[in-house]
């Protein structure tokens, strides 16, 4: 068993749980952060993505024991008082369809915002598309997906 400590959406949490706990088992079984979904076993999907110290990683590819000590945001994390900039985009572009892919595809879109603002680089449409190859929507709703992100960084 491992002695799991970490900062989750702003909240420190402590769990005993077994070695192998993957991160998005303890955010969804132990945390009952259910909005983290887990859309396969084979690391391609990105429905699970959440972001480890700002970054967004596949909560599912990372053991819980691994983050200790780390922050965790997920995307019941990110709505303050409203709904975060990437949220409302998505909302306000038809960004969704069933909803399943959703949280990683916000968390993600999150994430490459973030990192080409600090870049000084222009997050163009095939650079979306580009960044968005590890987050798969069954829904096919990639336009207005591409959209939404577009959409948030000028709001960002
Ligand atoms: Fe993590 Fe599919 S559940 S990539
Ligand atoms: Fe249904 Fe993307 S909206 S999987």
């Amino acid at each position: 068993m491992a002695n799991v400590e970490m900062k989750v959406n702003g909240r420190a949490v402590r769990r005993d749980v077994p070695d192998a706990t993957l991160l998005s088992e303890f955010l969804r079984e132990e945390l009952r952060l259910t909005g983290t979904h887990v859309g396969c076993d084979t690391s391609q999907c990105g429905a699970c993505v959440v972001h480890i110290d700002g970054k967004a990683v596949k909560s599912c590819t990372a053991l819980a024991a691994s983050c200790a000590g780390s922050e965790v945001t997920t995307v019941e994390g990110l709505a303050n008082g409203e709904l975060h900039p990437m949220q409302a985009a998505f909302k306000d572009n038809h960004g969704l369809q069933c909803g399943f892919c959703t949280p990683g595809m916000i968390m993600s879109g999150i994430d490459m915002v973030t990192r080409y603002k600090a870049a000084g680089r222009e997050l163009t449409e095939e650079a979306i598309r580009h960044e968005l190859e590890g987050n798969i929507c069954r829904c096919t709703g990639y336009h207005n997906i591409v959209k939404s992100i577009q959409d948030a960084a000028t709001k960002m």
